[in-house]
């Protein structure tokens, strides 16, 4: 009897448990009321679509195709406007007040309804049913022993930021165009709208420019990479290379559209500029000397000089960019600057003083505010690091704060823009766990419930104040990372923290509750193959480099 009872206990013990993980949806959602039963998919599903809005049949087409492979069951879309019984229908509102992101999602035994106002809407709304649905939804093959039901609840969800963010960094190491997809499809999947791609730095230039061919014949490549860590000096002796052409551009860029991912490019100036310079050196400091690109990691001071033919070439470059990326934001770098070749120029010096500026930083203010107005003039909007605001803003900046939070708060105290992306909290370059169980990164230490804890906003903002905090991005600098693989083991699970910091209430967070929603996605991780932090195929893996000793 005493057997019975505790087993009893043992088995109700799990049952909360087993409540939450029916709903483990992640990032949370704003409003989910938990009903009871459960939608049963029928032998043959059906999707109605509520519009004639090709982006909504596309979508249901992609769902209809998913379920179809992984469950057997013949799936077909219909389009109409009603809500079709045992269906999964898409019904199109214009006044659910819920913004251009938002959604209303609804599982009753009777039917499942998807209410949006707009594309972006339905496809949040079909991420959180995927997340409803057994992980198998995620597989690539036929799921045998599945039981396809999604548990019944009423879902009211919008974004609490507009901007949320991943970046990677291509230029320390190169990735191929099949992974820069599925990286995107990693930031869809966790309502991140945002891809920052990080084309160029001193490593490497990887953005084919047709005026100027020998940015990728020549800035695309580099003799040898570090080997180990900085401090170590070691070299592998085997050269390193890669670009991605305007046509694999074009497609990475179409495939986030289809997912509401934006692409936002960046190009660095003045600094993290010698891989261009090694390409071109006449728009550096020193025209005659040998410029290569760079080796070693860390900061450089080749960069470019502000001269008119310097702008006419990156005026250039940037027209091209434009041209290509349809984002309403253009990134330029801006940080890291050294400045002592511009103090050793005499070009420089005779440019500060004509111009009537105090010093090298207003210099690279006077740099950045060419560029701002160029590109303003094309209709889009410059994104910088931090560091522009040194020598003083430039008109129609957005500040990406990198260096803590201060970056953030000095541009909105002067009505600017702000993206927040503190080292503390973002940087996901950082050891996740003690660094002696780790393969090699850049150093810091950056947990799990650190990223977790991080609020966008500053504290003391006001309303107004607050609107200028767009969001929130994670950044993935690759120093460190030779493969594919080791970026996602770097990336995830702390990604899908920041995706939660961008898209839940603050009000509503929990560490706790996160962590048991996450467990559960691991096995969606899983049939996406995701080498995350603690994943089983971590071990599939050998590191370049060994374990930090
Ligand atoms: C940066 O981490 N240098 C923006």
């Amino acid at each position: 009897m005493k057997k019975i009872l505790s087993l009893f206990l043992l088995l109700t013990s799990f049952l909360p448990l087993l409540g939450q993980n029916s709903y483990s949806i992640l990032p949370k959602p704003v409003r989910l009321e938990a009903k009871p039963g459960v939608f049963i998919l029928g032998a043959k599903p059906i999707i109605a679509v509520a519009s004639t809005d090709p982006a909504l049949r596309r979508m249901a087409e992609s769902l209809a195709g998913q379920i179809g492979l992984v469950s057997g069951r013949d799936t077909k879309v219909f389009a109409g406007n009603f809500r079709v019984k045992d269906g999964i229908n898409f019904v199109v509102s214009k006044d659910i007040k819920l913004g251009e992101e938002g959604y209303f999602l609804e599982v009753s035994p009777k039917r499942i309804v998807i209410t949006a106002e707009n594309p972006k809407g339905f496809f949040y709304g079909l991420q959180t049913l995927k997340q409803l649905m057994p992980a198998a939804i995620f597989g690539s093959s036929k799921a045998d022993n599945v039981t396809w039901t999604v548990p019944c609840c009423y879902i009211e969800d919008q974004p609490r930021y507009a901007y949320r963010g991943l970046m990677l960094d291509v230029a320390r190491h190169y990735y191929p165009v099949s992974f820069i997809k599925k990286y995107i499809d990693l930031l869809a999947l966790h309502k991140m709208n945002t891809f920052h791609w990080h084309l160029t730095d001193d490593q490497g230039w990887r953005i084919e420019i047709k005026k100027y061919p020998k940015l990728t014949e020549v800035g695309s490549k580099r003799k040898e990479t570090m080997l180990g860590h900085y401090n170590d000096h070691k070299y592998d002796a085997k050269p390193y290379g890669g670009f991605y052409t305007q046509e694999e551009i074009k497609e990475v860029i179409k495939y986030a559209q289809e997912r509401f991912v934006t692409v936002v490019p960046e190009i660095e100036m003045p600094g993290h500029a010698l891989a261009a310079l090694a390409a071109y050196p006449q728009y550096g400091n020193n025209p005659d000397k040998i410029y290569q690109v760079a080796t070693t990691w860390g900061v450089h001071e080749n960069v470019f000089a502000p001269r008119e033919e310097t702008f006419r070439f990156l005026e250039d470059i940037l027209t091209e960019v434009i041209d290509l990326f349809p984002s309403p934001y253009i990134h330029i770098g801006g940080d890291e600057c050294p400045k002592i070749q511009w103090q050793e120029s005499r070009f420089c010096q005779d440019l500060i003083k004509k111009e009537g500026l105090k010093d090298e930083h207003e210099l690279q203010s006077y740099f950045i505010r060419r560029i701002d107005k160029f590109i303003t003039a094309k209709g889009r909007k410059m994104i910088g690091w931090d560091e522009i605001l040194e020598g003083g803003i430039s008109p129609n900046a957005t500040i990406m704060s990198w260096r803590g939070t201060q970056g953030g708060i000095d541009a909105v105290k002067q009505n600017h823009d702000a993206i927040m992306t503190p080292t503390q909290f973002c940087y996901l370059d950082h050891y996740q766990t003690d660094p002696k169980t780790q393969p090699i990164a850049i150093g810091g230490f950056l947990p799990l419930d650190k990223t977790y804890s991080y609020d966008p906003t500053p504290e003391g903002f006001n309303a107004q104040e607050a609107k200028h905090i767009l969001g929130v991005q994670g950044n993935v600098w690759t120093e460190y990372m030779p493969t594919a693989e080791y970026v996602e083991y770097m990336t995830y699970p702390r990604g899908i923290a920041l995706a939660e910091v961008g898209w839940t209430p603050k009000n509503l967070k929990n560490f706790d509750d996160f962590k048991q929603r996450l467990e559960v996605h691991k096995q969606r991780l899983d049939y996406l193959n995701v080498n995350y932090f603690g994943a089983p195929i971590n071990n599939k893996f050998t590191y370049r480099w060994p374990l930090k000793k």
